[in-house]
């Protein structure tokens, strides 16, 4: 185990990062990774196993507090609103997404931090990017404000990158697909809220379109990619805060469709809501040669690997009976 890391993960106890946090923690040592989050309350598991925080990524001096206190040296920045939620609330996605990142990357600077890490999305294309296979090097016009702040994220780590040496990384995420923490807030959710359904017996009702193609990834993917963008040599890389990275497309019937593989009563219908176009202003496929040449990235889960693991995980909860957080 390596110890000579104090790490901050912002957003611990959202989809990615209340396992991202356990996985960092099993790499750096409970104590050493500090989980903060802000509204929604921790399960026991986080809270337990390393310390865990109350911070506003709004508020610099929350930020200062917790980075002083413990001596972080690295920062995940996983605090953000998501798309749907973002048009709801463009206000506030601006002040958690924009405000946030700039305290942290301010934090990072003023402190001399190690390492940054900071999320994009495919969230950062919009309807004129080409949507297949879609170049590393291509037109960011976004038509979502959660979009607008992705893009405009990935600019300001690249600056600090530039201008002040900071060393900050990151990666467009897909949809990040899991059974641990459901998402909230984003348009590629129902990836993730098809499979409950499916095992609680109960039929689904699909907010997008059956034909809607999106790039996907399953959460060992995600860990994966995060650590190892983390972790690799810096002479290697030419990008920063926007690698492409991909593991699998698929419509929203075709993954209805793998699921009633193992669930053949399954029933799946269709009723596009807002978060339609949303989805139809972003990519269907992802070209991540960039991510594959400069730190080796390669994914692991395709969609039948991806459904069947999904399948196991929730199975097994649902006949516990913690299908659900408490
Ligand atoms: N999963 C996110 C969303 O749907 C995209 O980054 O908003």
């Amino acid at each position: 185990m390596e110890n000579a890391r104090r790490v901050l993960v912002t957003g611990a106890v959202g989809q990615i990062g209340s396992e991202l946090t356990p996985a960092l923690r099993a790499r750096y040592g409970n104590e050493n990774v500090v989980a903060a989050g802000h509204r929604t309350k921790p399960s026991a598991a986080l809270r337990e196993a390393g310390p865990f925080e109350t911070v506003d990524v709004t508020v610099r001096a929350d930020l200062e507090r917790v980075v002083d206190h413990y001596a972080i040296d690295t920062v995940y920045h996983l605090a953000a609103i998501l798309s749907a939620t973002g048009e709801r609330s463009p206000g506030l996605a601006w002040s958690v997404n924009m405000g946030g990142l700039y305290n942290v990357l301010e934090v990072a600077r003023e402190r001399k931090l190690r390492q940054v890490f900071v999320p994009s999305s495919i969230a950062a294309f919009g309807p004129e990017t080409p949507r297949e296979r879609t170049p590393q090097e291509t037109v960011l016009r976004p038509r979502t404000i959660y979009g607008v702040t992705k893009v405009a994220g990935e600019l300001l780590g690249d600056y600090y990158v530039r201008r002040y040496g900071l060393d900050v990384r990151g990666l467009r995420y897909p949809g990040i697909i899991s059974s641990e923490t459901p998402p909230s807030g984003g348009t590629t959710d129902y990836a993730v809220e098809i499979f409950y359904a499916a095992v609680e017996g109960k039929r689904y009702t699909c907010f997008l379109r059956e034909d809607t193609v999106l790039p996907m990834m399953y959460m060992p993917d995600c860990i994966k990619a995060t650590l190892d963008l983390m972790e690799a040599d810096p002479a290697g890389l030419r990008h920063r805060c926007d690698f492409n990275v991909a593991a699998m497309s698929f419509s929203a019937e075709e993954l209805a469709l793998e699921i009633q593989k193992h669930v053949p009563s399954f029933v799946c219908d269709y009723r596009p809501d807002s978060r339609q176009a949303i989805a139809d202003s972003w990519p269907q496929t992802i070209d991540d040669r960039a991510a594959r040449a400069e730190w080796g990235w390669k994914a692991t889960f395709d969609l039948e690997a991806m459904t069947a693991d999904m399948l196991v995980h929730l199975g097994a909860r649902y006949k516990k009976g913690t299908l659900w957080p408490r």
